[in-house]
Formats: C-alpha cells, sequence, structure tokens
C-alpha cells in the first residue's frame, strides 16, 4: 500500500492529509484561519500567507502523526498549484518542494478545482478500526462518465463536463461573484459575521423561503453561465425597507436567510440539470464549499434522483477545503505517472481543462 501527502495552502485553511492508495483517509488536519479574517469580514491574503507559513509544519507533522506513520513511508506529494492567493500558494508549494526533495519523491501539483471534484472518491470509504476498506476501492475510471461538475465555494461557480477520467471541459462559470460569495456578502449585510454560508444555513432551516422575494438571477436561459452580484442588491432593498435592520428577535432573520439560499440554490440547480440534460451525463458531482449546503444537498439529490442521474457529493467536510481532496487527486496523478519539476511555479489563475 501507499500513501500520499496532501498539502492544500490556496486560501484561508493550512490544511494536510495522508490518502493510501486504496482511497482511505489515514488523516486529514485543518488549522482554519476564520478567528484571524473574521474580524475584517472576509480574507487578508497578506494575514493568510503569513499564517500558512507560521503553521504549515506543525499541520504536516500533524497529519503524518495521526496517520501513524513517518515521513520516509510517504510515496509522493499533492499540493494545491492554484488557482488562489498567490503568496498563500507560494508556502505550501515551496514546503511540497522540500519535503519532495528531502523524501526524494515525486511532487505533484493539483489544480485546485480537480481536488474539489475528485473528493468524490474518499466518500465511498471508510477506514474500519484494523485500517481495512469497507467497500471496493474507487478511482476516478469507475466514475458515472460522462459527468457534469459543479464546483461551488467561495471563490468560484463552475460547470464542468468530464467525458472520462482526466479530462475537464468548462461548460460555465459565474460572470460576477462566486456563489459562496454570496452567501458571505448576503451574512454580512445581515450582521451575521464571516463566513456567510453555515450561519445562513442554519438560520434558513428555520425560516420561511417564502416571506421575501429575491430574484433568481438567470444572465441567460441557455447559457451556463450564473451570476450573483444583483442579489446584494436586492437584499439590500429589502434590508433598506426595514430601515437598515432586521429586528433579531423576531422571524426576520431567518426568513431573509431563507429566501437568500432559496434564490441561490435554485439557480445552482437548474443550471447543473439543464448542463447534464444538455450533455446527456450519467452523473453529476456536486463539490466545493457550498456543496456543504443541506438545502443545496437536498434539493439537488431530489431532482437529480427524479431526472435519472447519479449524484456523488462528497461528505460535508470534505465540501469545504481539505488536504484528502488533494492526496485523492495526486494519487490519480501519480498512478498515470505524472510529476512535475523543482522549478514548478504555482499560478493564481490556474485554469482547469479548456
Ligand atoms: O471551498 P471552500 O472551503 O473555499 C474556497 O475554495 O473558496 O469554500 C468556502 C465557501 C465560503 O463562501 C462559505 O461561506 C461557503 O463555502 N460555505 C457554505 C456552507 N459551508 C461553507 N455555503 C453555504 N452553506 C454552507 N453550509
Ligand atoms: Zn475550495
Amino acid at each position: 500500500m501507499k500513501f500520499v501527502l496532501g498539502i492544500e495552502t490556496s486560501c484561508d485553511e493550512t490544511a494536510a492529509a495522508v490518502v493510501s492508495s486504496e482511497r482511505i483517509i489515514r488523516s486529514n488536519i485543518l488549522a482554519t484561519q476564520i478567528d484571524l479574517h473574521g474580524p475584517f469580514g472576509g480574507v487578508v491574503p497578506e494575514l493568510a500567507c503569513r499564517r500558512h507559513a507560521e503553521v504549515i509544519d506543525a499541520v504536516v507533522d500533524s497529519a503524518l502523526a495521526s496517520a501513524g506513520i513517518e515521513a520516509a513511508e510517504i510515496s509522493a506529494l499533492g499540493v494545491t498549484g492554484g488557482p488562489g492567493l498567490i503568496g498563500a500558494l507560494l508556502v505550501g508549494v515551496s514546503f511540497a518542494k522540500a519535503f519532495a526533495y528531502a523524501k526524494k519523491i515525486p511532487l505533484i501539483p493539483i489544480n485546485h478545482l480537480e481536488g474539489h471534484l475528485l473528493a468524490v472518491l474518499l466518500s465511498a470509504q471508510k477506514a474500519e478500526p484494523s485500517g481495512t476498506p469497507t467497500q471496493r476501492r474507487q478511482v476516478a475510471e469507475d466514475l458515472p462518465y460522462p459527468l457534469v461538475g459543479l464546483v461551488v465555494s467561495g471563490g468560484h461557480t463552475n460547470l464542468y463536463l468530464l467525458p472520462r477520467a482526466g479530462v475537464y471541459e468548462r461548460l460555465g462559470r459565474t460572470l460576477d461573484d462566486a456563489a459562496g460569495e454570496a452567501f458571505d456578502k448576503g451574512a454580512k449585510m445581515m450582521g451575521l459575521g464571516y463566513p456567510g454560508g453555515p450561519v445562513i444555513d442554519r438560520l434558513a432551516s428555520e425560516g420561511d423561503p417564502k416571506r421575501f422575494r429575491l430574484p433568481r438571477p438567470y444572465p441567460s436561459l441557455d447559457r451556463l453561465d450564473f451570476s450573483f452580484s444583483g442579489l446584494k442588491t436586492a437584499l439590500g432593498k429589502v434590508l433598506k425597507e426595514y430601515g437598515g435592520d432586521l429586528d433579531r428577535r423576531s422571524r426576520d432573520l431567518p426568513d431573509l436567510a431563507a429566501a437568500l439560499q432559496h434564490a441561490i440554490v435554485g439557480v445552482l440547480v437548474d443550471k447543473t440539470l439543464q448542463a447534464a440534460r444538455r450533455h446527456r451525463a450519467r452523473g453529476i458531482i456536486v463539490s466545493g464549499g457550498v456543496a456543504a449546503n443541506s438545502r443545496l444537498r437536498s434539493e439537488m439529490a431530489q431532482r437529480a434522483a427524479r431526472e435519472g442521474f447519479e449524484l456523488l457529493i462528497p461528505a460535508a467536510p470534505l465540501c469545504t477545503d481539505n488536504g484528502a481532496m488533494i492526496a485523492a487527486a495526486a494519487l490519480e496523478r501519480l498512478e498515470r505517472g505524472e510529476e512535475a519539476g523543482f522549478d514548478y511555479t504555482p499560478r493564481p489563475d490556474l485554469p482547469l481543462g479548456c
């Protein structure tokens, strides 16, 4: 059995994980920076990369220790090479180069968006206390192609066609804000703090999505692009009517959170199913931080089942940024014999597919 170390530092989480060639997560360690950026209402790039540099050693040590293996047992190293904040990416890539060079193992840069999509390979697997998998090892070749993949996070809202393993064609993207940004900015306007997605998700579960009417933004009915910036304006209008502040003790906040979530989720589900129908997909992958949203998960599950698509969504903790998804993607490339030279440089705008 081989072990791959995955390192992720593209944004505000310093993450490292060990995944075995059986696609079993042996450890998955996350040092979140929410405390650092919370007071600013969003990620401050300079602070993010300094914190990554401070904690990366300890995070990797902790991933090895909790996997119960030595650094010498690692066969390859996967690291996020983009897209993301350049200073933050450089911390992870520099650390990875030094580690791979010292241990004489392959260095495998991974596109963060591919990492999100391939997190689905890990969800089918659970390690028994003995470490043996309860289910058959699932590799990218085994997925139900053609697939349509939605990556929906704080920085991205992209739709892909995956005709076969390792091939990505971008079908659509957001023309302005990402869906996660719409959650985060909406929450900020409502005075709910950062990151907004999880708070809105919790509040919305007690709210009535029909009391406030927010538009479902469709930039074009036949294109597969998204646009979420108009939701801020619509939300701003509702808040203005209430004198800029909603009554925190009443139903107002849960109802408005539910309306915002309803609008965002509705568009994501409609466009993803439209893409799946159009490209005669067998399956749909939904991943990225916003895929942790309970309403998106349930609505997507219902609609996909009704229309006969197999839905693959990673377990919620594997939807948000983590090192295991980077290790999973690196395992696929390791098995195809792919690796990078030590002159590799990360790219903040690294594209996935064409
Ligand atoms: O993938 P991710 O961890 O980092 C990026 O690559 O951006 O995604 C973070 C985003 C944030 O915008 C956060 O508010 C959102 O995912 N998010 C959620 C939920 N959990 C995280 N959005 C809606 N509902 C959630 N439960
Ligand atoms: Zn992400």
